[in-house]
């Protein structure tokens, strides 16, 4: 399958703004929105003040919903499941949004299965995570978890990285959750692509390292970015 050219934002900023405008946009032709926040972790970027919404986090993590409970406290309800065994009904949400939790699950093709029943028809799927195609993916892919932690405290200066609760979550990075695989998924379910970007640009010099590493693959793994959103609807 020939895949359409990727047009990228310039930062996660971007992103989270054109998905806020996308839900704006739903809830404005809809009188009440159902969202599943799948893998929610501790926190949501987007204020959907002014609209009707119910929003239902669904976690493996204990701990990081425990932290979303009492810090944030914004879910209607919490379930603390595996995404694989959960028992949500056919059509039950209009949204489901899944931000950097893909990455992270064995068996992503029977997930997306799982997402499609769970939408309601005219649903949307929204999914952030690290491109598969990047150099970001592939180095992330080809080390071990120790070293993302690593990476994640002294790089990134998240020194709660690797703590009960914190990410970074062992990664698994199947090919399903690849542009060329995910939009196979699309066309096999009916859905509709809305809106596709890549987004991310490291820091200093990692920034350089990556753009070389991607021409020296011929531009197989992207160099200047490492993220993708995609934006999809069920028909
Ligand atoms: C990197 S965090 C992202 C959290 C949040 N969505 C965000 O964007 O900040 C990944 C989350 O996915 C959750 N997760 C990973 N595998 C899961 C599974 N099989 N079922 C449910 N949650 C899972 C982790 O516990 C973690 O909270």
């Amino acid at each position: 399958m020939s895949l359409p050219h990727l047009d990228c934002l310039p930062n996660e900023k971007a992103a989270d703004k054109l998905v806020l405008q996308t839900l704006e946009d739903y809830a404005t032709s809809h009188p009440h929105i159902d969202i599943l926040e799948a893998g929610c972790g501790r926190r949501w970027p987007y204020k959907l003040d002014g609209f009707d919404y119910r929003l239902t986090g669904i976690d493996i993590d204990a701990e990081a919903l425990r932290i979303r409970k009492e810090d944030v406290g914004d879910l209607d309800e919490i379930v603390h499941s595996d995404l694989h065994k959960a028992r949500f009904g056919e059509a039950q949400f209009d949204v489901i949004y899944s931000s950097y939790v893909l990455e992270h699950v064995y068996g992503v093709d029977a997930l997306l299965g799982l997402f499609h029943k769970w939408l309601k028809p005219g649903g949307l799927l929204v999914i952030k995570v690290p491109d598969y195609q990047s150099v970001y993916g592939l180095i992330t892919r080809m080390t071990p978890h120790k070293f993302h932690i690593f990476y994640k405290r002294y790089f990134r200066g998240l020194r709660n990285a690797g703590k009960p609760g914190y990410g970074p979550y062992p990664t698994v990075h199947e090919r399903a959750i690849a542009r060329g695989p995910f939009h196979e998924f699309l066309s096999s379910n009916a859905m509709t692509m809305l809106q596709e970007r890549g987004y991310g640009t490291l820091p200093g010099m990692q920034k350089h390292v990556s753009n070389t590493i991607g021409a020296l693959t011929f531009g197989a793994y992207a160099g200047g970015h490492y993220n993708l959103l995609y934006i999809s609807q069920k028909a």
